[in-house]
């Protein structure tokens, strides 16, 4: 596989900044007591806001390889926006990613597409990459058009994105029916919506952009599924949430991806 898989805990909003920074000592001294090889494979943790700063410490005075970023954006970069954080202020804090589009987001905020798509613009511009997340629900699901709903949501907020723009994308499939269910897609689930999201982004951007994007899944993540569902050639990695709360269940999806 050309591209390296990334492995993104969103720990969505669990952990204050010093349960935060214990946890990401705990992960740092798994990993490296299995021997992680970060240039295998590329580990990143989605704290909330408020833990940022002390993991962007930690990280750099203990120089680890792991990354980090935000679970949502502003739109705007800066004024009267009561209680929003701007691209810019998360670039500062190192992030180099931010979750767009996650569905407790479009569930619970008014996030519909328009602003979907200023956020991918957004955190393109501050120089991080978007890891945007679309995926059917059950209704969907049942009615056979999952797969176009999925690679729609991913047209209808890239298409007037530029080649070099989209080439920085991160995609999360993540079928809403699955997400903090024990559901799991199944591998042939996962690996057609991936392939139907890949060749969508052909047809827009041409082959090496479409080749170079990765492609997550998510929902219901665990050690017990990563393999089978990292063996399939698209899946390039995982976007986790309950499974990314624990430091030991977490290094070990990082071990088997
Ligand atoms: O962002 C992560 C997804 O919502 C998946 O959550 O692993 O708890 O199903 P989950």
């Amino acid at each position: 596989r050309a591209r390296i898989p990334l492995v993104a805990g969103n720990w969505k909003m669990n952990f204050d900044h010093l349960e935060a920074t214990y946890f990401v000592q705990k992960l740092a001294w798994l990993l490296r007591d299995a021997h992680f090889d970060f240039k295998r494979c590329e580990v990143t943790l989605m704290p909330s806001f408020t833990s940022l700063r002390s993991v962007q410490v930690l990280v750099q005075a203990d120089k680890l390889k792991i990354t980090y970023g935000a679970q949502s954006v502003s739109v705007t970069n800066q004024g009267a926006f009561t209680g929003d954080v701007s691209a810019d202020m998360l670039a500062r804090l190192g992030c180099s990613y931010v979750i767009v589009g996650h569905s407790e987001r479009r569930k619970y905020h008014p996030e519909d597409d328009a602003n979907i798509v200023d956020q991918v613009r957004a955190v393109l511009t501050a120089g991080m990459q978007p890891i945007l997340c679309v995926g059917e629900s059950m209704q969907e699901r049942r009615k056979g058009i999952a797969l176009d709903y999925a690679v729609g949501q991913v047209h209808d907020v890239t298409r007037d994105l530029s080649d070099e723009e989209a080439s920085r994308l991160v995609i999360a499939y993540e079928p809403v029916w699955a997400i903090g269910t024990g559901l799991v897609a199944t591998p042939q689930n996962a690996q057609d919506a991936a392939l139907a999201i890949r060749n969508d982004l052909t047809e827009s951007f041409g082959s090496d952009v479409a080749q170079s994007v990765r492609i997550l899944y998510g929902g219901s993540v665990s050690s017990r599924n990563a393999v089978e569902l990292i063996s399939e050639p698209d899946v390039d990695g995982f976007l986790i949430g309950g499974a990314s709360l624990d430091p030991e269940e977490l290094a070990k999806i990082c071990r088997l991806t």
